[in-house]
């Protein structure tokens, strides 16, 4: 993958005193109550806030929130995100409701002082920014000579303050530019997996296959080991003709399993237990089982402790490690263990060294549930934009940047 140019290319006075428009990606969970329930996507950007801060530029941040399919909605206000950057910052970060194009934000971004910056209100508010609309571009160039694209995790977009305003400030002579964030993103889950230290293990878990066909595809001619845990695992078991119980297996996927287990042979590994049974809950009694044993109204939902063992061999056996998904239903104690037991096996290769990535909204989740997060070298902000880049996809917020080798 070309390599972008970032914000340390910049030479100091092409952001002292200049207008940027940094696009963020503060797509994270509020309460009921409005308070920002996880706050590592805002703490991620930091670096690049206090980068263009120290520089002297005059920023405007510009983000999404959820969904709201073009229209205002106060439950997806990014007001909460203002104020948690505030306190982060400890600066007073103003929130800028006033819409791009108008007489109003223009005279707010005005008055951006050297080395300030502000939010802008929910970009999904504005019915042109999932369009890629060129008014809304236009509009958000205005705002900045500079554009800096940190929102990795929405690099998969092509919306208006994802691509369409990079490229509109491009065109009339400005620069656009990746941000600390972007560029770790790009190095851990880009070039790392693109050129791993090898012995190179993956290990894939969640629900379905379908969503991650491409990573699988892609990955699997790559890895030495493709580890499989998760209800995906199900539909390989039926694709080996075992007997799956009242599982989840995707039906129409078996025939992909199958081929998939051909094309992987001795590389694709898949757990040699599990846990059953026969409902999932917090409250439930369950049993461990070969996989050769699963009864008609078990149902699988973790992996065994065999295979908990085997996983966490192969995990500890390697230079590169990457984690995207669950290997059971974590979030019910009775099934979590397989889950934590190859979260700590990743952590542990982590400490001595290996490079270990985690990619995915699910797999975050986990490691949060197994304590690691700190542990791991590198844990994504991205989801769909995640497994896109390990998957080898362009991202289109990605491409619109400048790349290093130009002038
Ligand atoms: C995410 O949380 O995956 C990103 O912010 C993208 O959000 P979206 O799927 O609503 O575009």
């Amino acid at each position: 993958m070309p390599s972008r140019l970032t914000l340390a290319d910049l030479p100091p006075e092409e952001l002292a005193g200049v207008h940027v428009l940094a696009r963020v990606d503060y797509n994270v969970p509020l309460s009921s109550s409005g308070e920002v329930g996880d706050r590592t996507r805002i703490e991620a950007t930091l670096p690049t806030l206090r980068h263009l801060s120290e520089a002297g530029a005059r920023t405007v941040l510009v983000s999404h929130l959820g969904r709201p399919e073009g229209k205002p909605d106060p439950d997806y206000s990014l007001a909460p995100v203002a104020g948690v950057l505030s306190e982060l910052l400890e600066r007073e970060v103003p929130f800028l409701e006033d819409r791009p194009g108008s007489p109003e934000l223009e005279q707010s971004v005005r008055s951006v002082p050297d080395g300030g910056l502000a939010l802008l209100e929910n970009i999904r508010f504005l019915a042109g920014e999932t369009d890629n609309d060129p008014e809304l571009a236009g509009a958000l160039a205005e705002l900045g000579q500079v554009f800096v694209g940190d929102a990795f995790g929405a690099a998969h977009r092509a919306h208006a303050s994802t691509v369409g305003a990079a490229r509109e400030i491009r065109r009339r002579g400005g620069r656009a530019v990746a941000g600390h964030l972007m560029e770790r993103e790009l190095r851990f889950l880009g070039d790392a997996l693109a050129d791993p230290e090898r012995p190179f293990v993956a290990l894939l878990g969640g629900a379905k296959i379908s969503g991650k066909i491409d990573l699988i595809e892609a990955i699997l001619p790559r890895v030495d080991r493709l580890l499989v845990g998760g209800a995906m695992a199900n539909t390989f078991f039926r694709a080996l003709g075992l007997g799956t119980g009242a599982s989840l297996v995707e039906e129409d996927r078996v025939e992909m399993a199958a081929e998939l287990l051909e094309r992987g042979g001795e590389r694709l590994l898949l757990p040699v237990d599990c846990v059953v049974a026969p409902e999932i809950g917090d409250d439930v009694s369950t049993r461990v089982v070969d996989r050769t044993d699963v009864q008609e109204d078990d149902r699988i939902a973790d992996i065994g402790p065999a295979s908990r063992e085997l996983f966490a061999q192969e995990i500890s056996g390697a230079r590169t490690v990457v984690w995207n998904g669950p290997m059971g239903v974590f979030e019910s104690t009775p099934f979590a263990a397989g889950t934590r037991h190859v979260a700590l096996a990743a952590a542990e290769a982590a400490d001595k060294g290996s490079t270990v990535v985690v990619g995915g909204g699910d797999s975050v989740a986990a490691a949060e549930m197994a304590g690691v997060v700190d542990r791991m070298t590198h844990v994504s902000t991205g989801g769909g934009a995640a497994l896109d880049l390990m998957a080898g996809k362009t991202l289109p917020g990605v491409e619109v940047l400048e790349l290093a080798e130009e002038d």
